[in-house]
């Protein structure tokens, strides 16, 4: 068992604010990190994975799981699928680019995600109209209270857009994640931006749909070695059919999906856009000028200014189109 001291978490998240953690660790395997659960009983405790959701605005008062599990095996197989297993430390991309090198189908449009795959069900991660729960059948989990080892059926994940069991509660580590993948592919129009990429291809194959994803991406969202940032800031929010229309009378080229259950989604970067934040900086924070969801840090490490502008943008927005934008990152 390693834990380590007051340890700088600016390398660990990459929005790279500073912030010091009174007890550090990175367990190799789920017995390591029940051990450690259970040395520690009374301690506040926080999971950290590749760090690419959240950021820190002041110190941490407690322990700070970075799960270290690694290797990816193949579980089982038949002629149509495979279950793979991959370890919560495992780089997301690496996985997928293993995955689509096999031949294995599923994971493809998740291309390019920067982070692990132990977040990958936390924050049931998702691009050009997929998501991990399409794939994910189980994860291995330890129960931060206890220490117990915990197995978790797809359902018992409570999956829904961006969020699940793991976020909602915060009590389980992920020592491994189960995907079932398969054999075939047969590409599927989802998402308009993937088949305008795709224009001209007549039947995409596994890298031909993951490189035209690595383009699109590459185009859209910042580098963050160059711009530190955590990906989408808000999430798109989620309209009832009332609100949606009150809404549409301000804004006639609102884009909405139907989200069932006479709910609507719309894009929060089109809010953004329209409330006039895209591209704007104050101070060393701003938005990303090629996509107004990405909020970028230009030079601080302080945290607590990316907070505040994060607040900046939710009231404008607020004030101007009554739609108060919920953050997908997470703050500490
Ligand atoms: N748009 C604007 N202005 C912009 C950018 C986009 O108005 O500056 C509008 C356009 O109408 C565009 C629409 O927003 O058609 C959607 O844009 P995009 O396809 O980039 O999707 P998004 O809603 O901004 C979501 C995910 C991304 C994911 C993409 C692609 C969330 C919070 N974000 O973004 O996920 O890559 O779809 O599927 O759901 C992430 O979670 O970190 C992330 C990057």
């Amino acid at each position: 068992m390693n834990i380590q001291h007051n340890i700088q978490l600016q390398p660990y998240n990459s929005f790279r604010t500073k912030a010091v953690a009174r007890l550090f660790c990175e367990p190799q395997t789920a017995e390591e990190l029940s051990e450690i659960v259970k040395a520690y009983p009374g301690e506040k405790k926080l999971i950290l994975g590749a760090g690419f959701n959240l950021f820190f605005t002041e110190d941490y008062d407690g322990l700070i799981i970075r799960p270290a599990m690694g290797g990816i095996n193949i579980l089982s197989e038949t002629d149509s699928e495979v279950l793979l297993e991959a370890g919560a430390a495992e780089d997301w991309d690496t996985f997928v680019a293993y995955a689509v090198s096999k031949g294995f189908a599923g994971l493809e449009n998740l291309s390019l995600i920067p982070g692990s795959v132990g977040a990958s069900p936390v924050q049931n991660i998702g691009a050009y109209g997929t998501e991990a729960k399409d794939t994910v059948i189980r994860v291995n989990a330890v129960d931060i209270r206890t220490g117990e080892r915990i197995i978790f059926t797809s359902e018992e994940c409570g999956f829904s857009y961006r969020d699940s069991i793991f976020k909602r509660t915060c009590r389980y580590v992920i020592t491994s994640v189960i995907f079932r993948l398969s054999k075939s592919f047969n590409y599927k129009e989802k998402y308009i931006d993937l088949s305008r990429e795709l224009e001209g291809v007549p039947s995409p194959t596994l890298s031909q749909v993951r490189e035209a994803i690595i383009r699109i991406r590459t185009r859209k969202l910042p580098d963050y070695t160059v711009l530190p940032n955590a990906g989408s800031f808000f999430k798109n929010p989620l309209l009832s059919k009332e609100e949606k229309e009150m809404l549409q009378h301000k804004l006639v080229d609102l884009p909405v999906y139907n989200a069932g259950d006479n709910m609507f989604k719309t894009s929060a970067a089109f809010l953004i856009e329209k409330a006039g934040y895209k591209g704007i900086r104050r101070g060393m924070v701003g938005t990303y000028e090629h996509h107004s969801l990405i909020i970028v840090n230009y030079g601080t490490d302080n945290g607590k200014e990316i907070a505040d502008f994060m607040k900046e943008v939710q009231n404008g927005i607020y004030q101007q189109f009554g739609v108060m934008l919920e953050p997908e990152v997470w703050i500490f």
